[in-house]
Parts: C-alpha cells; sequence; structure tokens
C-alpha cells in the first residue's frame, strides 16, 4: 500500500529562523511559506534530491501542533508522510484493520494540492503518520 516517501515534517517554534539555518547553514533550497489555516499551520519545504523536508509552524488558536512544541520546545520530527495510490481505499483497509484515522476520517487538501490523511502515532509505533494521494 505504502508508496515513497513524500516528506518528513518538523515541527518548530520559529518559522524563520528555520528556514534561514536550512537555507543558510546546511545550504538548502527552501520555497517559499504557505499558510494552510485548515491545517492550523504554516509550512515551508526543503527541497532534496530524493525527497522533501516539511518545516511546520502553528497558524492561529488550536493549532494541532501547539501542544507538540510544548513538549518539544526547540522543536522536533513530528510526522513522516507516505505516498498512497488511493487514499479512500488506503483509508477504508486501515479502518478496516483498526487503526485510527485522526479528525473527521475524510482527506482534506494538503500543501500540496492533494488529498491528504493523518493516523494516530499509538497504532504506528509512535509516529504520526500523513498519508497523500501520490
Ligand atoms: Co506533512
Amino acid at each position: 500500500m505504502l508508496g515513497r516517501v513524500n516528506h518528513v515534517a518538523i515541527a518548530v517554534p520559529n518559522l524563520a529562523a528555520a528556514v534561514t539555518s536550512y537555507r543558510d547553514t546546511l545550504g538548502a533550497t527552501v520555497s517559499a511559506a504557505q499558510a494552510l489555516p485548515e491545517h492550523g499551520v504554516t509550512v515551508v519545504f526543503v527541497e532534496l534530491a530524493n525527497t522533501k523536508v516539511e518545516l511546520l509552524e502553528p497558524l492561529g488558536d488550536g493549532s494541532p501542533i501547539t501542544a507538540f512544541l510544548e513538549k518539544n520546545p526547540s522543536g522536533g520530527m513530528h510526522h513522516i508522510c507516505y505516498e498512497v495510490s488511493d487514499i479512500v481505499a488506503a483509508r477504508d483497509h486501515l479502518v478496516q484493520a483498526g487503526a485510527r484515522v485522526l479528525g473527521t476520517g475524510e482527506p482534506k487538501t494538503g500543501a500540496h494540492g492533494k488529498q491528504v490523511l493523518f493516523l494516530h502515532p499509538k497504532d504506528f509505533s509512535g509516529t504520526l503518520i500523513e498519508l497523500e494521494q501520490a
């Protein structure tokens, strides 16, 4: 079911500072910031030869990454995103297997304009998983 790793995401307390360190210290190409109010985050993507790293900063009240940053004040690895060829079929298979899909269980539009879902970290070795329609 799982395809390629689309990105690894790191939650950060200060997106501008994280962009500076990735762009200027690590010498990476970093995309422009994109606000995703539906997801409660502002994101940039670090573009790498084989994948991407997503840097996430809270946006607005009740951001889903606020509690994570309270526990990890300097930031930390937040989720890994895998591509799937059919997100609805993947969701149905996972629900039938007893996995918990977060939110309403319906895919939302993610940062790449594609459908995404998140799976409960307790069902997958303590790691939040994002699935993205390839
Ligand atoms: Co993501």
